[in-house]
């Protein structure tokens, strides 16, 4: 697919970086993603695979939950999440995401944050970020999204420009 026009920031995030990591207390989303790390019975099947891999665990009218398993180099290129915004607890292993935010002088730039097993972020709406296992064992975590996960967009970022690169809806 022919990537589209560079765009510059589209997904309207704050003004301030932000301090995304949470404490266990955060949020819905972020609640039940919590309860369903430790609930989940499937997930040793998720810790030692040869590629991503993922399962919905739980959906309700107003959100859905997936479980994801990352071999080490396991990734997701750089997207978004359509309209949805998102929680993600780290069950086992670790991982990396990488974000984009406004920094110094409305600069975009992209911060970059290690997450272990415990360790939960938040997914505002206008999150784009790209997410690996960097550490030499399989990761697990729980990604809970709400309203439903309708479309997510990828793309490049290049200068300080993002470049939509495919669309994928369902
Ligand atoms: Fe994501």
């Amino acid at each position: 697919m022919t990537p589209q026009a560079a765009v510059h920031w589209t997904k309207n995030p704050p003004e301030e970086p932000v301090g995304h990591k949470l404490g266990a207390s955060s949020g819905r989303l972020l609640s039940i993603a919590s309860r369903l790390a430790r609930e989940a019975a499937l997930l040793p099947a998720l810790a030692d695979l040869s590629e991503r891999c993922w399962t919905r665990i739980a959906e309700s009218e107003s959100y859905e939950a997936w479980a994801i398993g990352w071999p080490p180099r396991g990734s997701i290129d750089l997207h978004d999440h359509g309209d949805s915004a998102g929680a993600v607890f780290v069950v086992s292993g670790q991982l990396t995401e990488t974000r984009l935010v406004r920094g110094d002088g409305g600069r975009t730039c992209a911060e970059v944050t290690s997450l272990f097993a415990g360790d939960s972020i938040e997914l505002p709406s206008w999150c784009v970020h790209d997410v690996v296992n960097l550490g030499s064992t399989s990761a697990v975590s729980i990604h809970v999204y709400g309203p439903k996960l309708r479309s997510m967009t990828y793309y490049s970022f290049e200068g300080e420009s993002l470049i939509p690169l495919r669309k994928v809806s369902w």
